[in-house]
């Protein structure tokens, strides 16, 4: 895909890699739809982007918020090619110490939050003459269960079973679909867990979204259906 004048949705937009999937976009010269609930952190990064960069406030888990902006934004006339489902989060306990709450938002976001957007979005590409894209942003969660991140691997294991479902589904109307599998980023999805500080040698998300544009610049008829991205050295430097 030829990226100059290109529309895309990015989701998770407001902090981490999705901030950096919409720079590098804008700078390609994309329209960017950057979707999460902190409107203060996603002016801040229109601040930064520029004008090519259009604020969103949405809750990806609220199926009619987000079935009535795309009403209202999109027509004949302009649609996405680009479709980033990024938004998520993790929370990480002991199985018997995971909360309902956590769990169930882990799901609404990480899963049900893919779903909704994909659902609404997926018609659009369908009617598109242009070649689409669609990256689900999964985790070597995805990949492999560990210890107190059984809900976290629940949801992104069900991201990679929908990605790959999705990927045959939709080869055939000219739409691709992409599914990452990064290890650690340096990012404020760590905040919140104790058990996890950030360090140097945790991947950054400039590397995560030079993959992004990789993968999307990709011809036409040529898929890269998955990523696994890994720091080479995943441990803290020794002091
Ligand atoms: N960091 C890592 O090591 C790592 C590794 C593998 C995969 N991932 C995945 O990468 C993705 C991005 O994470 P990150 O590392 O960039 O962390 P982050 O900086 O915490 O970003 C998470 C983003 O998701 C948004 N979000 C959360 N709940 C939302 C909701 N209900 N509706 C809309 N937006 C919502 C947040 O915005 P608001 O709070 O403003 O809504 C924020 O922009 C996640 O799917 C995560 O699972 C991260």
């Amino acid at each position: 895909m030829n990226l100059k004048g290109k529309t895309a949705i990015v989701t998770g937009a407001s902090s981490g890699i999705g901030a950096e999937f919409s720079k590098i976009l804008t700078e390609s010269g994309v329209k960017v739809y950057g979707l999460a609930r902190s409107e203060e952190k996603l002016n801040s990064v229109k601040e930064h982007l520029g004008t090519s960069f259009v604020p969103v406030k949405m809750d990806v888990t609220q199926y009619e918020d987000v079935e009535k902006w795309v009403e209202e934004t999109f027509d004949d006339e302009h649609q996405p090619e680009i479709l980033v489902n990024n938004a998520g989060l993790g929370y990480f306990a002991d199985v018997d110490e995971l909360s309902l709450e956590q769990w169930h938002t882990m799901l609404d976001v990480n899963l049900s939050g893919v779903f909704y957007l994909t659902r609404l979005i997926t018609p659009l590409m369908k009617e598109n003459e242009a070649a689409c894209h669609i990256v689900n942003i999964a985790s070597v969660a995805g990949l492999m269960g560990n210890p107190q991140i059984s809900g976290y691997n629940a949801t992104k294991f069900g991201l990679r079973g929908f990605s790959e479902a999705l990927f045959k589904e939709l080869r055939y109307d000219g739409i691709k679909v992409t599914c990452f599998f990064p290890g650690s980023i340096a990012t404020s999805f760590f905040d919140s867990i104790d058990a996890v500080q950030l360090h140097p040698n945790m991947m950054q998300p400039v590397d995560i979204a030079k993959t992004l544009k990789y993968v999307l610049e990709t011809p036409d008829n040529f898929l890269i259906n998955e990523v696994t991205m890994r720091p080479l050295n995943p441990k803290p430097p020794a002091d």
